[in-house]
C-alpha cells in the first residue's frame, strides 16, 4: 500500500491503523533548533480528540503522543529538533472490533470498504484499517510541528456549514470558536445547529459540512508556478484528508459567477511603498505563489457514512444485503475536520517556505528602485 508520504522538504510518513497498537508518523526535513516538546503537539490534538461533546464519536482515544526520535536538550536546557527525523507515535487503547463483526463481510456504502478489498483483496474491516480518520491523528501532530516551521504565520479553522445550514457571515466573532463544540464563529448558529446535529444524531442518521482554513501572515512570494502551484498543492492536501469531497481556494467556485471588474483584487500602494490589495477573491494566491494576503481555503466535508440507518449494498461474496453499522461513529465527521484542515495547511506552508529558501536565497529586495 504506497503513498503514504506527503510533501517535499517537510515531509510527512504516516503509519498504523486504527485497530492495530499504534499509529504513528515520521516528520523528516524540519530544521534544526527549533524548541520541540510533547506538549506543544498535545493541545492540537485534544482539539481532534473525540468524545469531548455529544455531537462528536465517544469512541475515548486520549491520544497521547510521544517523542521518539529527532529531538534533544540544548546547552540551555531546551528540548529542541535536531535536524533528524522526527518519529511521533500515539497509542490506540479504544479499539472495539467487535463492533465491526456484523459488517466483517459487508461493504458499508460511501465507506472505503469496497474499493480497498477490490484493490488489496483483504478486508481489515476493524474500524476500515488503514482506511480509518483514525490516521488524521497524526496529521494533526506533524501539523503542530510545522506550525514551528512558520511561526509568523497564524492558521486558523472554522465550520461554515453544517449539513444545509451557513453561519450568518455578519456575526463571524472569532472568540466564538473556541467557545462551541462546532468550531463555528457565529453564536446563533452554533446553538441551532446543536438541536439540528441532536436531530440527525437520533435519528440514526449524519450529516456533512465545510470547514474554512485561513492562514495569516504568509509573505509574498511562497509556492512556485506550473507544477508546484501553492494552490494545487493545497487543494491536494485537503483533498486527501478523510470524506473531503471538494476544495475551494479563495472565491473558488463562485468566481465563475463575478465579472472580471469585480474579480479583480485591486491594488493601491501603502505607506512602505508595498501593495494594498483591496479585496482578496484570489484567496491569497496568484500563479499558484503568495500575494501577501490571507490564504483561504474551504472544503466540503461528506456525511459520515457509517451510519445506523439499513443502506442497500452487497457483500464480498456478491450477495445482496442491508448494512447497519453500529458501533461509535460522529455524526457529522466536519467537526473533527477542522484542525485536521489546520494541520495541513501547516504541512503546506512549511514544505512551501523550506523550499522558497531552496528557490531564492534570501529573494528580491521589492519594491525595486526605478532606474
Ligand atoms: C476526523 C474524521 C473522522 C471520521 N470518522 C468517521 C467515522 O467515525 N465513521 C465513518 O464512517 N467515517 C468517518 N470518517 C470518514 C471516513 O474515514 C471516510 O469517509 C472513508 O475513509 C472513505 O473515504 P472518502 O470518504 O475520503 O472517500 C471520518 C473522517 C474524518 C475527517
Amino acid at each position: 500500500m504506497s503513498h503514504n508520504t506527503f510533501g517535499h522538504l517537510f515531509r510527512v510518513t504516516t503509519f498504523g491503523e486504527s485497530h492495530g497498537p499504534t499509529i504513528g508518523c515520521v516528520v523528516d526535513g524540519c530544521p534544526p533548533r527549533i524548541p520541540l516538546t510533547e506538549a506543544d503537539i498535545q493541545g492540537f490534538l485534544e482539539k481532534r480528540r473525540p468524545g469531548q461533546s455529544r455531537f462528536t464519536t465517544q469512541r475515548k482515544e486520549p491520544d497521547l503522543v510521544r517523542i521518539v526520535s529527532g529531538v534533544m536538550t540544548d546547552e540551555a536546557g531546551v528540548q529542541v529538533t535536531t535536524g533528524a527525523p522526527i518519529a511521533l507515535l500515539i497509542d490506540n487503547v479504544d479499539q472495539r472490533s467487535k463492533d465491526y463483526g456484523e459488517i466483517k463481510d459487508q461493504y458499508r456504502p460511501g465507506h472505503a470498504d469496497f474499493t480497498y478489498d477490490a484493490k488489496y483483496g483483504i478486508r481489515d474491516y476493524r474500524g476500515g484499517g488503514r482506511s480509518s480518520a483514525r490516521e488524521t491523528a497524526m496529521r494533526v501532530a506533524a501539523g503542530a510541528i510545522a506550525r514551528k516551521v512558520v511561526s509568523g504565520v497564524t492558521i486558523r479553522g472554522a465550520l461554515v456549514q453544517l449539513g444545509p445550514h451557513r453561519i450568518d457571515r455578519s456575526q463571524w466573532d472569532d472568540a466564538q470558536i473556541d467557545e462551541n463544540p462546532f468550531f463555528c464563529p457565529d453564536a446563533s448558529a452554533a446553538a441551532f445547529w446543536a438541536e439540528y446535529l441532536d436531530g440527525v444524531r437520533k435519528s440514526g442518521s449524519s450529516c456533512g459540512a465545510v470547514v474554512e482554513v485561513v492562514a495569516d501572515g504568509v509573505p509574498p512570494g511562497w509556492g512556485a508556478p506550473i507544477y508546484g502551484k501553492l494552490d494545487a498543492e493545497l487543494a491536494s492536501a485537503l483533498m486527501s484528508v478523510n470524506a473531503v469531497k471538494a476544495v475551494e481556494i479563495g472565491d473558488g467556485m463562485a468566481a465563475a459567477e463575478l465579472s472580471g471588474e469585480e474579480n479583480a483584487d485591486e491594488m493601491r500602494a501603502g505607506a512602505d511603498g508595498k501593495p494594498v490589495f483591496l479585496s482578496n477573491h484570489a484567496g491569497g494566491i496568484l500563479g499558484g505563489i503568495s500575494t501577501g494576503q490571507p490564504i483561504v481555503a474551504r472544503f466540503a466535508v461528506k456525511p459520515t457514512s457509517s451510519i445506523l440507518a439499513l443502506r442497500r449494498a452487497v457483500d464480498r461474496f456478491g450477495a445482496e444485503v442491508d448494512v447497519r453499522t453500529k458501533g461509535r461513529h460522529d455524526p457529522c465527521v466536519g467537526i473533527r475536520a477542522v484542525p485536521v484542515g489546520e494541520a495541513m495547511m501547516a504541512i503546506v506552508l512549511a514544505d512551501a517556505f523550506l523550499r522558497h529558501r531552496g528557490q531564492v536565497g534570501v529573494g528580491p529586495a521589492w519594491p525595486f528602485p526605478r532606474s
